[in-house]
C-alpha cells in the first residue's frame, strides 16, 4: 500500500511526518533563531541531498581552518560579518553570501553579534581540519 492511499490531508501537509528535516512545512528562520543562544554553535534546521542547512550565532573571532571536501556557504540573515583568507577579507552584510571552496583557509570574524546561514556537506565540520574547544562533531537539529 502506498502512503498517499492513508489520510490524503496528512499526504498534503506532510510527505514524510516520520523525519521533520524532510518535512514539507516551511521553516522560519526568525524562530529557529529564537530556539538557541550559544555562539559558534551551529544548529541543522534542514537537509537536502545529503546537504545541511545550519543557523549559527557568532560574535568574536573563530579559529582558522579548512575542509578538505566539502565547499561551505556563509550567509548572513542579521548583522555583518568579515569572512578572512590569508590574503584578503570579505565583509558581508545582511542578505549577502559567499562560497569558501574546499582547501581555502578561512576565519569567520564578527564584531557584534551575527546570524548566519551555512549550506554546506552533511559531513562538514565546523572547525574542518583542526579541532578546539568550539568543534561540534554532532550537531542538533531543531
Ligand atoms: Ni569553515
Amino acid at each position: 500500500m502506498d502512503e498517499r492511499s492513508g489520510s490524503s490531508s496528512a499526504a498534503m501537509s506532510d510527505a514524510h511526518p516520520e523525519d521533520p528535516m524532510k518535512s514539507l512545512s516551511k521553516v522560519n528562520l526568525a524562530d529557529k533563531l529564537s530556539q538557541f543562544d550559544d555562539l559558534w554553535h551551529p544548529r541543522i534546521v534542514g537537509e537536502l541531498n545529503g546537504q545541511h542547512v545550519k543557523l549559527a550565532k557568532i560574535q568574536g573571532t573563530f579559529d582558522w581552518h579548512h575542509h578538505e571536501n566539502e565547499d561551505e556557504l556563509f550567509l548572513v540573515i542579521k548583522g555583518r560579518m568579515n569572512l578572512e583568507f590569508r590574503d584578503r577579507v570579505e565583509t558581508l552584510e545582511e542578505g549577502e553570501f559567499c562560497i569558501v571552496p574546499r582547501g581555502v583557509e578561512h576565519r569567520p570574524v564578527a564584531e557584534e553579534e551575527c546570524h548566519i546561514l551555512l549550506f554546506e556537506p552533511a559531513s562538514t565540520r565546523n572547525t574542518g581540519n583542526i579541532t578546539s574547544d568550539r568543534t561540534h562533531d554532532v550537531l542538533d537539529r531543531i
